[in-house]
């Protein structure tokens, strides 16, 4: 659905790192953790196309409403930086798909980094009102790359946190962090992955050397988020220069199985 959204509140979190409420119709509320939206971020012409950004959470039935993570980068995140709470922008969603939960007697090992843990967020939300078993192995360069912390924690998910010079939590890569789990864990386990893409890479080899299900969402570039331009396109598991294997990351995703792409290194 394409929608007109008033801004309700846009503050930066850390460096860089900008949290964003918008209003939205009441059936957006049940968007599914995963699902992500397009936003037009400025009426001109430039910038002309969409950004695709994570459903952070959610309002209720009776206080509709959706949360954004993002960073600014380039133009059109500092675009969006620039509006305040009473604005108007255009929405598109929410599209794609959404995770799968899997089953409850698995543990849910959830890893992410910097504005990848945005559509991680609604998926710890769902599992803890489920009692599923949820862990956070959060990851980032410092300190300033971990974001809302707290809202995990009021969840009463148990977070990891890793950040490469260790400045918060233990220091090294996060992906460590959740191997270590691993080898102490007896029952089974399932992890979901966003973040860049060589953790999304790491976690997945992780997953397939243990035949763990895993389940990633990829953040790649989109013009359109509708499956018709196939910008967002990237490698299946059989791709090869021969034999041409793609997933469009928008339609058929942005969550995938790891096991259904190839992993470059
Ligand atoms: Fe256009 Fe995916 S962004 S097909």
């Amino acid at each position: 659905m394409q929608f007109k959204s008033e801004i309700l509140s846009n503050q930066e979190i850390a460096p860089a790192y900008w949290r964003i409420r918008l209003s939205a119709p009441p059936s957006f509320v049940s968007a599914k953790p995963g699902q992500f939206i397009m936003v037009q971020v400025s009426d001109s012409i430039s910038p002309l196309l969409r950004r695709p950004f994570g459903v952070f959470n959610t309002g209720t039935d009776e206080q509709p409403w959706f949360e954004m993570l993002y960073k600014v980068v380039g133009k059109g995140t500092a675009l969006l930086a620039s509006h305040h709470a009473g604005e108007i922008i255009d929405v598109l969603g929410p599209l794609g798909t959404g995770f799968d939960q899997g089953s409850d007697d698995e543990e849910k090992l959830i890893v992410g980094g910097g504005i990848g843990l945005a559509p991680l967020y609604p998926l710890c939300k769902e599992l803890t009102q489920k009692k599923s078993p949820v862990r956070l192995f959060v990851g980032g360069r410092t300190q300033a790359d971990i974001l809302c912390l707290e809202d995990f924690k009021a969840l009463g998910v148990d977070c990891h946190v890793a950040t490469e010079d260790g400045s918060l939590g233990t220091k090294g890569c996060v992906t460590k962090a959740l191997e270590q789990h691993l080898d102490q864990l007896s029952g089974k386990a399932a992890p979901y992955v966003c973040g860049p893409h060589g953790m999304l890479a790491a976690v997945a080899r992780i997953a397939d050397a243990r035949q763990l299900p895993c389940q990633v969402s990829l953040e790649n570039y989109m013009a359109c988020g509708v499956g018709a331009c196939l910008g967002c396109v990237t490698p299946g598991k059989n791709h090869s220069p021969t034999t041409p294997d793609y997933r469009c990351v928008c339609a058929e995703g942005p969550v995938f199985a790891s096991n259904e792409l190839q992993w470059r290194s």
